[in-house]
């Protein structure tokens, strides 16, 4: 049965932005929408209400789930360069803060769909008996963090305490609930762009476009021969869609999200976003690339996963989903989406140069 009332956490961002329209046109349900600010969201609708605040605010947690037969929890500090700089609130943002969200719905017998990382599978992919294997699997991967000193790991541990926390609710205290591990989801509005909208380093795309729109050079992290698999945001939201749809299917498990076929070097993504940019700003100058190292690039205690690549034979048989976009299908919308928000805010090239 489709919960005719959904709370969604952290609905102003990237993911949220995608998913709160989408559970609006397929479901016949009203959502409770909270996050700091919807600059994202702009959408008005009668069963939409916007709540602005902090989910670590009891009153705020309570007025999101006071009628929620559904909350999709998507809050958190997700860039890597925040892991080693501000891991205190990153901890706090992806644990702490969520323990009376968790406790609350078990409590109140709440449907909890929990957005976990598939940072969670550590620096490689290794199966059962600790030998290495090609894809990272839900219920059978060891999950294999750096030493503590390597501050990048933060938010992989935090985010599978949670993990863990979630579980025993629900194999000891009844709560019913899915966990979601996202593999690099990329799409229109995701991240910012320093000194425009934010500060500090965003994701690997919003940095190869920050640099594309200012004409300075991509920087490749330790020559960029490390991979992610990149998934179409709007194959994420058609499978979390079918998540909500199937609750007795999905009772209890984890599931990778990811697109396996787009497996990439960083460097490719690097040559495939600037060759679609030089396709759509002919007179962009040519693009240009450096190597830089990851201590210059996030300074100490960075550690990086040399390749993601999820299993998703679960989400195929569970949820009858297959990913299905490309990279070089996706790539053009985005680019698009960056240079219409930013055009205007960022100085061009020549302005810059000048200046
Ligand atoms: C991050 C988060 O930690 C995950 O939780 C999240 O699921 C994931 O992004 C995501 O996008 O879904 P990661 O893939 O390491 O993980 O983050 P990115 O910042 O996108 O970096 C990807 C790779 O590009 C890293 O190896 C990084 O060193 C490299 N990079 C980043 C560059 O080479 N140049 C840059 O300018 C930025």
């Amino acid at each position: 049965m489709i919960p005719h009332r959904i709370a969604v956490l952290g609905a102003g961002g990237f993911l949220g932005s995608h998913l709160v329209p989408a559970l609006l046109e397929r479901f016949d349900c009203s959502i409770d929408a909270v996050d700091l600010d919807f600059d994202k969201l702009q959408q008005s609708d009668s069963r939409l209400r916007k709540l602005r605040g902090r989910i670590e605010d009891p009153r705020v947690l309570a007025e999101a789930t006071e009628r929620a037969e559904l909350v999709l929890s998507l809050t958190a500090l997700c860039n890597p360069a925040q892991y080693s700089t501000i891991p205190l609130e990153v901890i706090d943002a992806s644990f702490t803060h969520l323990l009376p969200l968790v406790k609350s719905c078990a409590e109140r017998r709440i449907r909890l769909i929990h957005f976990s990382t598939a940072e969670v599978y550590g620096s490689r992919a290794v199966g059962a008996d600790g030998l290495p294997t090609s894809e990272m699997s839900e219920d059978s991967a060891c999950l294999q963090l750096g030493p503590v000193h390597k501050e990048r790991w933060s938010y992989a541990c935090a985010k599978q305490l949670l993990e863990r926390v979630i579980w025993a609710y629900g194999e000891h205290h009844g709560l019913s609930f899915t966990l979601i591990r996202p593999f690099n989801t990329i799409g229109p509005r995701m991240d910012y762009l320093p000194g425009v909208d934010g500060e500090g380093t965003p994701r690997v795309l919003a940095c190869f476009m920050n640099q594309l729109l200012r004409g300075e050079a991509l920087q490749l992290v330790d020559g960029g021969q490390q991979k992610r698999a990149f998934m179409a945001v709007s194959d994420m939201v058609e499978a979390v869609c079918r998540v909500v749809e199937r609750r007795r299917a999905c009772e209890r498990q984890i599931f990778n999200l990811g697109n396996p076929g787009n497996n990439v070097s960083i460097a490719e993504l690097a040559r495939q976003l600037a060759s679609v940019y030089a396709e759509q700003q002919p007179h962009a100058p040519p693009a240009r690339f450096e190597h830089i190292s990851a201590e210059a690039f996030y300074g100490p205690g960075y550690d990086d996963t040399a390749e993601r690549i999820p299993d998703v034979r679960k989400a195929r048989r569970l949820l009858g989903w297959e990913p299905t976009e490309s990279l070089s299908q996706m790539l053009p919308g985005i680019v698009r989406d960056y240079v219409e928000r930013y055009r205007d805010r960022v100085a061009p090239p020549q302005q810059a140069r000048s200046a």
